[in-house]
């Protein structure tokens, strides 16, 4: 019997480590705040869920264009786009320890909704209300930090060799725009799409892996003819959806919200943010932006190279204008972690936890155990199986440790669909039972037939 109940972050950091999901960045050093590692299933997850988007939302299509694109970037870039002057977070420091504070975030967590507020309008309120800090100290005035990491290129350490590590991979598309349009003379609309690193000096990272300093985008950035935006951004939003549907997460705990335009970023003129019901409560966990022409004239001012589109039909050149759907990767994980762990109640009382992820997303889509560790023949056999099905499918498991109870549960908190027995009929007959993560039901098959279970 299946428990409602609702995972709290720590039971997902728990099974995460316990499993080898993901571990502390540095542990052994006592960690670096707002960086993780992934261990080997963790690692497999992302890499599942990122060959989701690429498939959707670049290799399915034919007006998409990939790109890789470098981290670090001409530091005119993020003049140009207003991130060296705007990339801001509200700050307000505690006046004794010293610790920093997201000032938004501490008027929400004193009930204060900062929605459509400046930075004058936060530091009025935290005064006239005396607010505190987690410490209950004083607080300094709320002044604007700029989360982008700084480094420096070459050997001078001056302010010509400043660089900046990138806080977005979409800046990588369009300045690449030209290349891709040259190189491919791609028709109106077309994306130019990637995967990548991006980095935020949060103020304060947490939550485990929801608010990252070094965290993994998937953008694309869409060029549309300015007057069919609209057209193109409702597409995108389906397409987002459709993406979100596909991997497994419930539809209840997915909400579209239109962003104000307070609220909004310095370059969208319309942004519907996608937000997930997470154990931490309804958070963002994509975005969908109408960033017009904000970049391409940016740049183009900015580096005298004209970045337009030629219309060959109207004869007539046109900045494109664009729509951007963007995804975390690390808070997708978390969204399908948090969604897949179910707790249920076996018949002598005892709970298990697992985890219900879709088959194409499970680290591992099959386990394969002898019945009895210390026979040589069901060894022998089972390791036979085991190496055939992990050349052919790959992300196939072996395991003869303990009993079979506890590897049935060490393959259920890991979301492996199906667990598969050599036991003695096996040696009679090329039969296997094989067992099913989310009923428990096994049944007895043919060996060549474990393989189908991955499209029934
Ligand atoms: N190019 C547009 C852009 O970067 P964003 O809303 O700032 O838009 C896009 O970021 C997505 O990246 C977010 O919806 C979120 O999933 C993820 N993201 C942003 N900052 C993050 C952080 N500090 N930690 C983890 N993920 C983050």
């Amino acid at each position: 019997m299946e428990v409602n109940k609702k995972p709290s972050m720590e039971d997902i950091v728990s099974l995460c480590k316990r499993r080898g999901f993901v571990f502390q960045g540095s542990e052994i050093y006592g960690g670096l705040g707002g960086t993780w590692d992934y261990g080997p299933l963790g690692v497999q997850l992302r890499y599942n869920i990122q060959q989701k988007w690429w498939k959707m939302f670049v290799s399915e299509r034919e007006d998409i264009f990939p790109v890789s694109t470098a981290i670090l970037m001409n530091p005119n870039v993020w003049k140009a786009t207003g991130h060296v002057g705007g990339f801001n977070d509200p700050m307000v420091e505690d006046l004794k320890t010293k610790k920093r504070y997201r000032a938004d975030h501490l008027l929400e967590e004193n009930n204060i909704d900062p929605k459509g507020m400046n930075v004058s309008d936060m530091d009025k309120i935290i005064k006239e209300r005396k607010l505190l800090s987690q410490d209950k100290n004083a607080l300094g005035d709320v002044r604007q930090f700029n989360m982008m990491f700084q480094t420096q290129t070459g050997a001078a350490s001056d302010d010509s060799s400043t660089v900046y590590l990138r806080p977005e991979t979409a800046q990588g598309m369009f300045v690449n725009f030209k290349n891709v349009l040259d190189t491919f003379h791609p028709k109106l609309p077309f994306g130019i799409a990637q995967i990548g690193k991006a980095f935020r000096n949060e103020i304060a990272p947490g939550n485990f892996i929801f608010r990252l300093r070094e965290l993994e985008q998937m953008e694309m950035e869409y060029f549309v003819h300015p007057d069919k935006w609209e057209e193109s951004f409702n597409e995108m939003l389906e397409l987002q959806k459709k993406f979100l549907l596909s991997l497994g997460l419930s539809e209840e705990k997915i909400h579209f919200v239109e962003i104000g335009e307070t609220d909004r970023a310095h370059y969208s003129k319309r942004s519907v943010d996608t937000e997930f019901d997470f154990p931490i409560g309804q958070k963002e966990l994509g975005g969908l932006a109408y960033r017009t022409d904000h970049d391409l004239s940016s740049h183009s001012k900015s580096s005298g190279v004209d970045l337009v589109y030629f219309d060959e039909e109207t004869k007539t050149k046109v900045v494109p204008h664009c729509v951007e759907p963007t995804f975390g990767v690390e808070r997708m994980v978390l969204a399908v972690l948090s969604d897949a762990y179910k707790e249920d109640v076996d018949e002598k009382g005892e709970t298990r936890i697992f985890l219900k992820l879709n088959k194409d997303l499970a680290p591992n889509k099959f386990a394969v155990f002898p019945l009895l560790k210390n026979k040589p023949e069901l060894t022998k056999k089972a390791r036979e199986v085991f190496l055939t099905l992990k050349k052919e499918i790959g992300n196939v498991v072996y395991d003869d440790n303990a009993n079979i109870g506890k590897r049935y549960r060490r393959q259920d908190e890991i979301g492996t669909p199906y667990c598969v027995t050599i036991d003695f009929e096996t040696l009679e007959n090329d039969t296997v039972t094989i067992r099913d993560r989310d009923t428990g039901e096994q049944k007895r098959i043919k060996i060549d037939e474990i393989k189908d279970y991955l499209i029934v």
